[in-house]
């Protein structure tokens, strides 16, 4: 498939598209990155606006001098883009600076914590485990289902609902999985949730980077009462996230992390806690990753999300389909090219363990996927159909190797080309699987090691 002008000039935006890196049969070759739902390349205009801002950078809130007045003003200004990106009310809601969707969610979990125990959260059978442990041992957690091909059944949402009726707290649900890329239907879910008198969460780690959210206003039945998600994910490194949500749910509780920059007064009688979002970002703000999201947002914007999440999907359509097309390649979602999803799909090759296949793509191809569980146990699990026996059985027998799958994760710099290379490799072990897996067995490992060793001298040598 030849790539058009619009993917080139995708393509130009991030930084490091075309890092070269040796194969294993001798040549370099430009690494091909499919793990961007871990965390994504800085767009270059993200670094060029870090660069820009860096003379002007100082501590956030805490100096009476020009630079750190204007990096106070720039911090509380991103604060407001930030809002309007995702729709969300400029004066009741707050914008947290968090560190990612992780520290998010837990501030969240701690902060409602605070309202009464004795609640329900419900989440779903298809988290990330960033949004089932923050919750557990302070609420009583249970989960609505998943269908047949892993999608969020709504039907089990509603039986839940109506099972806690007027006990549950928060429905807590991803935007879109990090496991099968299935986009929940956020609005409707926050429809029902506030049907039965709970509020709703939406884990934006994989959703934002890649489709427009719109909170929609406090008045309207789907309005989404909280939502995270994180820079890295969206070429924006530097180590920020936000949780955003109604002011009033952080007013009277405690604040999660306690220190400098939280208080208007404490003394040995008493602590007069500052207002949200203030009394939730102890210490000194992270100036450079608020810099960081407002760089990345505004060309997101630019391009239009609904523009990126198209390219996007017909080129995830485009792998579906050719991976269909390979031997013993099994799917972990459904492929049908009008399911909603962001763009990655996880699958497994018959008879070549996750992790093998893992490094033969990174060491024969410079293809970078993920493999194994993603941070999503219970929902890997049961897209596995691994009964308790088999958990047991991988989990306390020495050597045996436990199942997972292996994920492919696009980014808006990702083309057709890097589709081909993959399925090109992935077709070509298919139909080697012998000769493969002699070459990636364990007596090979040092073989590997080697290679693997070289990249490390390499970047080494290269890094500052
Ligand atoms: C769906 C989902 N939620 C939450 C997270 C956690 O994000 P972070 O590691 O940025 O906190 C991830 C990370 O992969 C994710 O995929």
């Amino acid at each position: 498939m030849r790539e058009d002008s619009f993917a080139t000039y995708l393509r130009s935006l991030v930084v490091g598209a075309d890092t070269p890196v040796s194969i294993a049969n001798g040549s370099r070759r430009a690494a091909i990155n499919f793990d961007n739902a871990a965390t994504t390349p800085p767009l270059k205009s993200v670094m060029r606006e870090i660069v820009r801002f860096a003379p002007w950078y100082a501590s956030i809130h805490r100096g009476a001098g020009v630079k750190s007045i204007m990096s106070s003003e720039m911090f509380e200004q991103s604060r407001d883009i930030i809002k309007k990106f995702v729709h969300a009310d400029a004066d009741k809601d707050v914008v947290i600076c968090t560190k990612n969707t992780t520290e998010s969610i837990n501030i969240l979990a701690y902060t409602l914590a605070g309202c009464g125990s004795e609640e329900v959260i419900l989440s779903t059978d298809m988290e990330h485990l960033a949004n089932d442990l923050p919750w557990q041992g302070k609420f009583k957690v249970d989960y609505a289902a998943i269908d047949g091909c892993g999608r969020l059944s709504l039907e089990s949402l509603r039986q839940q609902l109506t099972k806690y009726k007027g006990k549950v707290r928060l429905v807590a649900v991803t935007g879109a999985s990090n496991v099968t890329g299935y986009i929940n239907p956020v609005h409707t879910i926050a429809q029902m949730a506030h049907e039965y008198g709970a509020e709703v969460f939406v884990d934006g780690a994989q959703l934002v980077p890649h489709c427009a959210i719109d909170m929609k206003p406090h008045d309207s039945a789907q309005h989404i009462d909280y939502l995270a998600f994180s820079g890295h994910k969206m070429y924006a490194p530097f180590g920020g996230g936000v949780l955003i949500g109604r002011k009033g749910a952080f007013e009277h509780s405690e604040p999660v992390y306690k220190g400098g920059g939280i208080a208007k007064l404490v003394t040995r009688r008493f602590i007069d806690w500052d207002s949200p979002p203030y009394k939730e970002e102890a210490g000194t703000p992270n100036a450079m990753a608020a810099v960081a999201m407002v760089a990345a947002i505004r060309k997101l914007s630019g391009i239009g999300l609904n523009v990126i999440h198209d390219y996007e999907h017909n080129l995830i359509c485009y792998a579906i389909a050719g991976m269909r097309s390979i031997p013993g390649l099994e799917l972990y979602s459904c492929a049908a090219k009008n399911e909603k999803r962001v763009s990655l799909i996880s699958f497994t090759l018959q008879g070549i363990h996750h992790k093998m296949l893992a490094d033969i793509l990174s060491v024969e191809g410079g293809i970078s996927v993920r493999n194994g569980l993603f941070c999503a146990h219970p929902y890997v699990i049961k897209l596995l159909k691994l009964s308790d026996d088999d958990i047991d059985y991988y989990y306390n027998k020495p050597n045996a190797r436990f199942p997972g799958l292996v994920r492919i994760s696009l980014g808006l710099y990702n083309n057709y080309r890097e589709i081909d290379m993959l399925l090109e490799l992935l077709h070509r072990i298919a139909c080697n699987r012998d000769y493969y897996k002699r070459k990636y067995s364990e007596s090979a490992k040092a073989r590997l090691k080697s290679i693997q060793q070289e990249w490390l001298l390499a970047s080494r040598r290269k890094l500052p």
